[in-house]
């Protein structure tokens, strides 16, 4: 009994076939379907601190002077006590000694009228200032630590990085401040050749005498000086290892609902995110904290490059999470943010925005396939997407035809609210995902048996959410079972990424479970889940090959029908020959399954890569990185071969 995969759903389904053994036959001579160029990648937001935190490698918390602690609703305004109990006070910068004076931020008066606010530093006696970064400060041998700070007062001051107790001493540096008016000092510390590995160090900020200091927008980083111009070293290296493991071909940003924002103040407003940092007045993401946008649109440009990806660009479609948006000839300012926004990515140094990304140090024009209008415009219950979309459509594509448009609502729902229906164009749909493992594999087949006529897919979000902070093998599962099922369609599916990317697993650190690489402020590993990611992209062809499925057990499952217990496909590089054949084994039994080519005669030594675990929900952490890795091994092969699964098991051999 021979069920090929390529036809409608039902024919995946298969029967229990007690003693008989699994049979998977590649059909090698019929690879016709074209695995899109773009079909692995990164969706990324400011999101469970994935910048401030996370990828951008500023040390510093709350250098813009914004979080408050104690009183009522952690009292943001400065005011305080109306309601009794302690008044508010800087939530990250702490005096060691509170008996030497008192802390205050000032919401005026700032180094600049975009910077308007500082903090106040009142000192009857010597203190020292401290500031925790974000979960600690992470230090490490013969590194160089570059900061900057604005400081109004005088006195002398030793800044530098310590342990909590203040009993170790990491680096330092003395200034002396000699100014009643805005003053900016720079600072370059070195770390011994033999210090200690630590991520607990906290930077401090040592006042030898007493009077009235102000403190403005300090900043940190663990590097030698950098100029304002965007370099590799502006994020966090050890985190853009992981990702280009990931081989990625894209870069989704600003989001998910980063893009968008609470209020139409808190949105994505890219014109604020470039340029000198001190200039980029930053924002609150709709995640609950303070973003700097020291991440902002050119870091995200040059990440993208960093990792051999194109940007997909998600424009701000004039709605916002709170379901406010607008339409009409008030969406017009919006339209034009946008087209400036693409201009600035890809225009020469002849156009208006062009010039300016020269100016702000990237010459070269970023290449750009995609851009996105909006993000799960689905939300927006007012209907106004399909008029909105359409607005954006036309104007980029009158300026900018080459440009394939990213609708984040299917034609059918923009079709129903557009007063001209035949008059909707859509070019890509993005559909997002969000599962446990069950409803992965019972979606396996999803896509097979979608229009090959139809606009394009573009799946901008999805997980299996199974585990937390990061993923487990569960989830792995489900993700590889998924991932079978977007590369065997991988001719209307044009590109996937997961979401979300990040996740600081400090306690508070994390805003939504389930997350793919978790760090802290000293080290970083992928999930589970990464390392399947990692093993499908960076094993793929260029042509899918169909596969016939006989024999493949199922497996009892929640209350529904069982489902299957392998997953599969295979991709053929043409011009290379050499296959890629990925199984997923989701049983808690090992399995031999017989393998057949027909129209090629793989021989020799294959190259097998495993992922597995002893159970689903074994996974990794902080404190046990690398539990779950993909490990090699080889295989002999000739005419048809023997593959042996381990229970819960991600497998990709290639011949
Ligand atoms: O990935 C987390 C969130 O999920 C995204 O911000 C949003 O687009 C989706 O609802």
């Amino acid at each position: 009994m021979k069920k090929i995969m390529f036809a409608a759903v039902a024919a995946f389904v298969m029967t229990i076939q007690s003693g008989a053994q699994p049979l998977l036959t590649l059909q090698v001579d019929k690879a016709e379907r074209t695995v899109s160029p773009t079909l692995y990648g990164l969706m990324t937001e400011e999101i469970n601190y994935s910048y401030e935190g996370g990828l951008y490698s500023q040390l510093l918390r709350d250098i813009a002077m914004q979080e408050m602690t104690g009183g009522q609703q952690g009292r943001r305004q400065q005011g305080g006590g109306r309601q009794g109990g302690p008044a508010p006070k800087p939530r990250y910068w702490i005096l060691n000694d509170s008996t030497a004076g008192t802390l205050r931020f000032n919401t005026t008066g700032g180094i600049s009228f975009v910077q308007k606010r500082s903090l106040s530093i009142e000192l009857t006696k010597p203190a020292t200032l401290e500031n925790p970064g974000f979960w600690g400060i992470a230090v490490r041998p013969s590194t160089t630590y570059y900061g900057e700070a604005y400081f109004k007062g005088n006195g002398r001051v030793t800044v530098g990085l310590r342990s909590v107790n203040g009993s170790t001493i990491y680096a330092t540096q003395d200034l002396t401040l000699r100014s009643a008016d805005w003053q900016s000092y720079s600072f370059n510390m070195q770390t011994a050749a033999d210090e200690i590995v630590t991520k607990d160090a906290v930077f401090f900020i040592q006042f030898q005498d007493a009077g009235n200091y102000s403190l403005a927008y300090p900043t940190l980083f663990p590097k030698a000086k950098k100029a304002y111009t965007v370099k590799s070293d502006w994020y966090r290296t050890d985190i853009m290892d992981l990702l280009r493991e990931m081989h990625p071909t894209f870069l989704r940003f600003p989001g998910g609902n980063y893009l968008e924002g609470n209020t139409f103040k808190e949105r994505f407003d890219w014109k604020r995110t470039i340029g000198p940092l001190t200039t980029r007045p930053g924002h609150r993401s709709p995640w609950g904290y303070w973003s700097t946008d020291g991440m902002g649109l050119l870091e995200f440009l040059c990440w993208a490059e960093e990792c051999g990806a194109e940007p997909i660009l998600g424009v701000f479609a004039g709605y916002v999470l709170n379901g406010d948006y607008v339409e009409g000839d008030a969406l017009e300012p919006f339209i034009k943010d946008a087209l400036d926004e693409i201009e600035y990515t890809i225009g020469g140094p002849d156009t208006r925005w062009g010039a300016r990304r020269v100016r702000d140090g990237h010459p070269e024009p970023f290449k750009l396939t995609y851009v996105e209008i909006g993000n799960e415009d689905f939300f927006d219950r007012s209907g106004s997407y399909s008029h909105r979309f359409m607005q954006f459509y036309d104007a980029i594509k009158a300026k900018y035809p080459q440009l394939q448009i990213i609708s984040t609502q299917d034609e059918r729902a923009l079709r129903g609210n557009a007063e001209n229906p035949a008059a909707v164009k859509v070019d890509v749909i993005d559909e997002h995902y969000y599962r446990n493992a069950e409803a992965m594999y019972r979606a396996a087949q999803q896509y097979d048996s979608y229009d090959r006529n139809g606009p394009k897919i573009f799946c901008g979000e999805w997980a299996t959410r199974e585990g937390s902070p990061t993923t487990n093998m569960n989830a792995a599962l489900g993700d590889a079972a998924w991932m079978t099922c977007m590369e065997r369609n991988s001719d209307i599916l044009v590109a996937h990424c997961y979401a979300p990317l990040f996740v600081n697993v400090n306690q508070g650190g994390m805003q939504w479970e389930s997350d793919l690489i978790g760090y802290d402020a000293l080290t970083s590993f992928g999930s589970p889940s990464y390392h399947a990611q990692c093993m499908f992209a960076q094993n793929l062809g260029n042509k899918v090959v169909p596969m016939l499925a006989d024999g493949v057990p199922t497996v009892a499952m929640g209350r529904g029908d069982p489902v299957p217990q392998l997953y599969y496909n295979t991709t053929i590089d043409s011009r290379t020959g050499q296959l890629y054949l990925k199984v997923v084994n989701i049983g808690a039994t090992a399995q031999q399954v017989t393998v057949a080519v027909e129209g090629a005669k793989p021989k020799g030594k294959a190259e097998v890569i495993t992922l597995k675990a002893a159970r689903p929900e074994d996974t990794n952490s902080i404190d046990n990185p690398n539990n779950i890795t993909p490990q090699k091994s080889t295989l002999k092969v000739s005419g048809n071969f023997r593959l042996p699964l381990a229970p819960y098991s991600i497998t990709v051999v290639k011949m």
